[in-house]
């Protein structure tokens, strides 16, 4: 999708968004708790990059589970980046947040994260060299040995196995609430259209591309998988 449809669809759901993941919250749960662990040995007072906050979800859990650490919440919709301060508000860490709304570029380029983390957020980057250049772009902001831990939808859709997880896939969002008549369709013609799902090697490759040391598969459940790295020394 081109950067204003994203923004405009983000906006557009931000109202409806955490109402929408309810139900699902157990897929994000296991995520969070073992994206925990990944970043268990970083500093108590780490400075914490997180690229595409939506209305906050690992923020909170972060927040939560590392009581001094700093955030700086990136996130290009305004509506969610607003649902997200209200968050950090009302659970009384946003005095440890900084907020920027826009795309990680226009952050100062200052190699000071200990961490980073994007979930379920390169998927949306279609063109393999601007997927490469947004892990480059969270690369050179982590300090030589800084982690990222990040989510994507990603399956080979190709294989013979794609269609049946897929009837799974749908049939869990089915009983997951209301989903307006034909959204589920909308949602299987955009994987691989505005969705980039990709291979999980491949994806592996673009992180490996954009600065950092072979990931490690952390997760999987359904569609979604998740990956931790370590900034490459020559990670810049
Ligand atoms: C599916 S939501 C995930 C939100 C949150 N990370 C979560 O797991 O609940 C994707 C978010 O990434 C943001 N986003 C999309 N493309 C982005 C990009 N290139 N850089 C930073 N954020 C982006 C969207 O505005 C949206 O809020």
């Amino acid at each position: 999708m081109q950067r204003d449809s994203i923004r405009k669809a983000f906006d557009q759901q931000a109202a409806t968004y955490d109402e929408q993941w309810r139900q699902l919250a157990p897929l994000n749960q296991a995520l969070h708790l073992l994206m925990g662990s990944v970043f268990s040995d970083l500093p108590a007072d780490a400075h914490f990059l997180c690229v595409g906050a939506g209305t906050g979800a690992e923020l909170r859990f972060l927040a939560d589970n590392f009581p001094h650490w700093h955030f700086t919440v990136v996130e290009p919709s305004a509506a969610m980046l607003e649902v997200c301060r209200g968050h950090a508000d009302k659970a009384g860490f946003a005095e440890r947040c900084s907020f920027h709304r826009d795309y990680l570029e226009s952050l100062a380029d200052s190699a000071d994260f200990h961490g980073a983390s994007a979930l379920l957020v390169s998927q949306f980057i279609l063109q393999r060299e601007a997927r490469v250049g947004f892990f480059r772009d969270i690369a050179r902001r982590l300090r030589p040995g800084g982690i990222l831990a990040s989510s994507d939808l990603s399956f080979d859709r190709e294989s013979a196995t794609y269609e049946k997880l897929l009837e799974v896939w749908f049939r869990m969002m089915r009983g997951a609430g209301d989903i307006p008549p034909g959204e589920l369709e909308r949602i299987r013609s955009a994987y691989g259209r505005d969705v980039a799902v990709l291979p999980p090697a491949e994806v592996e490759a673009m992180i490996e591309s954009g600065g950092f040391q072979p990931p490690t598969p952390f997760y999987q459940a359904g569609l979604i998988r998740g990956w931790y790295a370590a900034r490459s020394p020559q990670g810049q």
